[in-house]
């Protein structure tokens, strides 16, 4: 049986991960490593806790001597990284921690995947890092060979990240693969993020703050189908290839906004325009025609399916996010939307 090292896996994807993986994999271990920012929660972990085989190891991808000692004790057949600072307005509030986290807590862990014998690898990535591309041109898409081209200091570290997996691959034969996906949703969404920021705040009955026109476009899909392509990367994948995950599934900011709030029965007057983000990108849209052909992996779940799900799940699960939203996350929501 196979052991996998999940790095923040107490964050949004890499938790759903971990549950996807104790299910599909029953038997297999999974070693979680993650440093509980303020995107971490070990609550979310509480249910994967007390299966024997699932271990939490707090410790930050950063440093090295937490990461090696956790390769000498325990033998990993893949290393699946999902720790990331990931959202983009605390990103253009503070870049430092973007670049450390991401960049060079990539390259401790490629380092420690070479150090131990060729450990496979495998980067959880973002479409991000394409940039973004026209609204007037929707027979465009994102295909593995579109140019890098970032518009914010966390895709630009994303992206660096990405060169340095490759930079590996290449120099050192190391065993990568890296996944470039769209926006996903689903439970366990830190509440900062548009849909969970969304319904939370329309349970609250407070305005829903909508970038600029509402217009850009993001190509959403349901977390359990980017945790279904991530398996069969890590199992089927080519070595040193890239993959893109998306759903075909592109919605305007308000098209979504207007979704939530008819889910919950909630006015659209509580629809607040504010100043947009800056550098904004317009749209992202994923061609996944590579991973569908080489692997088989299609989304599942439909965006009505998946928003219907992931409602009743901010709704069953207040507790969950309410602690969220009354705890340090109200300086920091304060702070970023009181000159909106
Ligand atoms: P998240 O912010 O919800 O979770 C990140 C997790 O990483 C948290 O548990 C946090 O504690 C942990 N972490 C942060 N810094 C760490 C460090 N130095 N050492 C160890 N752990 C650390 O993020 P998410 O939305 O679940 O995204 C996970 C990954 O997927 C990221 O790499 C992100 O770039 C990528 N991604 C996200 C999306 C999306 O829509 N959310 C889409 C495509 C790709
Ligand atoms: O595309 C993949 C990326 O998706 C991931 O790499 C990132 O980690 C993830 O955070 C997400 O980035 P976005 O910037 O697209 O997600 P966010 O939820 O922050 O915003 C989605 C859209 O909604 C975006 O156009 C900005 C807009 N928005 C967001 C917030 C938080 C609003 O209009 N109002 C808001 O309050």
């Amino acid at each position: 049986m196979k052991t996998y090292l999940v790095t923040g896996g107490a964050g949004f994807i890499g938790s759903n991960f971990v549950y996807y993986m104790l299910k599909e994999h029953p038997g297999a271990r999974i070693i979680c490593l993650d440093k509980l920012t303020y995107a971490g929660n070990l609550e979310t972990l509480e249910e994967a806790m007390k299966n024997p085989d699932f271990r939490f190891v707090k410790g930050d991808i950063t440093d090295r001597k937490v990461v090696y000692s956790l390769f000498e004790e325990e033998t990993f057949d893949a290393v699946i990284n999902f720790a990331a600072e990931s959202h983009v307005d605390r990103s253009i509030d503070e870049p430092e921690i973007f670049l450390k986290t991401n960049i060079l807590g990539t390259q401790v862990l490629l380092d420690a995947c070479r150090k131990y014998g060729n450990i496979r690898f495998h980067q959880v990535s973002t479409d991000e890092v394409y940039g973004d591309l026209p609204l007037d041109r929707p027979d465009l898409f994102f295909t593995e060979s579109t140019p890098i081209h970032t518009s914010s200091p966390y895709s630009a570290s994303k992206a660096s990240a990405d060169l340095l997996v490759m930079a590996y691959h290449r120099t050192y034969g190391s065993a990568v693969t890296i996944s470039r996906c769209s926006n996903n949703y689903g439970p366990y969404h830190f509440p900062e993020k548009l849909i969970p920021l969304m319904i939370t705040n329309a349970l609250f009955d407070k305005a829903l703050p909508v970038y600029g026109d509402g217009a850009n476009v993001r190509d959403w899909l349901y977390v359990e189908d980017h945790c279904k392509a991530i398996d069969m990367i890590v199992e089927n994948g080519k070595i040193g290839e890239v993959y893109n995950i998306g759903g075909h599934n592109e919605k305007t900011n308000l098209e979504v906004v207007k979704t939530v709030l008819r889910k919950l029965a909630k006015p659209e007057s509580l629809i607040q325009f504010v100043k947009d983000r800056p550098g904004h990108d317009r749209r992202y849209a994923i061609d996944p025609t590579k991973i569908k052909n080489e692997l088989g992996w299609f989304p599942e779940t439909d965006f009505e399916t998946g928003i219907e799900k992931t409602v009743k799940w901010y709704l069953e699960n207040r507790e969950w996010w309410e602690k969220i939203k009354s705890g340090e996350y109200t300086a920091y929501y304060e702070k970023m939307y009181k000159n909106r």
